[in-house]
């Protein structure tokens, strides 16, 4: 999803892109239905776009495609995203997301040294440190008590993660140490939850669309938990935005860390979710509560400070619109999420 919005976002602006993926995302969340799928059909029509279906895994492959085509800048989005994906298939989750992203960063060191390179990372590699602060409760979501988010130097250590926390911050140290030895560009944008069109989502990952396309549907949702977590968002028009921040000045920043969100001003909890997605569609569904996740955080709420002062960044695209803008897009694409007779819900 935000490897194609990126795509699509720089060859509007005559850049040569090339995407490559190995279409993997649907065979991850057990999907038969279409997802990444769509959007490679979707970018397979734009001009400048060349689409290349390889694995990030395969290193010879990597490094004959970077000395090919010479990137001046590479946007590291492939990975495997999923945190239940990820206990299920440590090796394979590790393998995609860390082997992966120093198969890249090396292919790029070999191809280009000048190049710069983004990589996604996340705020899962703060792991369960963050639901170690202090919260106080509000009839519909938590806070955090005594901070406003989590900035870059809330520590990554001595704390429970998740294999794709782990796997997902083992590239994030290797983008930072690329930089530091052999003088990559870097930047490493940890991000909580990012949403947008064209995004498939699933209950263990995307679960912004994934509620959209359930009431969409009329299909029942699950909360774990009491529903007054939090999570700040980001549409990914704006996330492509500080990207573009990040590579449009002569950064003399390497190896920085962003973390990079809605921020305290665009947060959600999935009570209020519910209810804005009821306003939005007028249409109810059955809200199922089921117990807390044991890798959930409670509260993530990014502090984005340090973005908005280097990158001279902000976010634009509030909560409501941005849920508006999803919501539209899966109406005017109800063919793609239309219930099945007899599907399991
Ligand atoms: N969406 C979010 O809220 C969010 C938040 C934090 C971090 N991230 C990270 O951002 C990145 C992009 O996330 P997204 O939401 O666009 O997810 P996505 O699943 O839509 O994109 C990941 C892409 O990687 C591809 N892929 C998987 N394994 C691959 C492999 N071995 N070789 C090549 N391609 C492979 C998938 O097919 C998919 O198209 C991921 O790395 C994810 O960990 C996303």
């Amino acid at each position: 999803m935000i490897g194609s919005h990126c795509a699509e976002h720089f060859a509007k602006k005559k850049n040569k892109v090339i995407v490559i993926d190995n279409l993997l995302r649907s065979a991850i969340f057990g999907s038969k239905d279409k997802s990444v799928e769509y959007n490679w059909q979707y970018l397979s029509k734009l001009p400048h776009i060349k689409l290349i279906k390889k694995d990030v895994r395969d290193r010879a492959e990597m490094l004959r495609v970077f000395v090919k085509e010479k990137p001046d800048v590479v946007i590291h989005t492939a990975g495997q995203p999923g945190v239940k994906y990820s206990l299920e298939n440590p090796f394979e989750d590790y393998e995609i997301n860390a082997t992966g992203t120093i198969n890249v960063l090396e292919a790029l060191r070999k191809a280009n040294k000048r190049g710069k390179f983004i990589y996604t990372s996340t705020n899962k590699v703060y792991g369960n440190n963050v639901n170690a602060l202090a919260l106080k409760s509000q009839p519909k979501r938590y806070l955090f008590k005594h901070i406003k988010g989590i900035n870059e130097r809330f520590s990554i250590d001595l704390t429970g993660h998740t294999p794709y926390g782990v796997s997902k911050l083992t590239g994030d140290l290797y983008a930072q140490d690329y930089a530091q030895i052999f003088d990559i560009k870097s930047a490493i944008f940890r991000m909580s939850c990012i949403y947008g069109t064209r995004q498939f989502g699933f209950e263990d990952q995307g679960w912004l669309a994934w509620f959209v396309i359930r009431f969409f549907q009329g299909n029942p949702v699950t909360i774990y938990g009491d529903g007054k977590q939090v999570r700040d968002i980001l549409w990914v028009g704006d996330l492509i935005k500080a990207f573009e921040a990040f590579l449009s000045r002569d950064f003399r920043y390497k190896g920085e860390v962003f973390n990079i969100g809605g921020g305290g001003g665009n947060t959600i909890s999935l009570l209020e979710l519910i209810e804005i997605l009821e306003r939005l569609t007028g249409r109810q569904v059955p809200v199922h509560f089921g117990p807390w996740r044991k890798f959930d955080q409670k509260v993530y709420i990014s502090d984005i400070t340090k973005a908005k002062k280097l990158l001279k960044w902000q976010p634009m695209v509030s909560p409501h619109e941005g849920l508006q803008r999803l919501y539209a897009w899966v109406s005017q694409n109800g063919h793609l999420f239309k219930k099945k007779t007899g599907e399991k819900t």
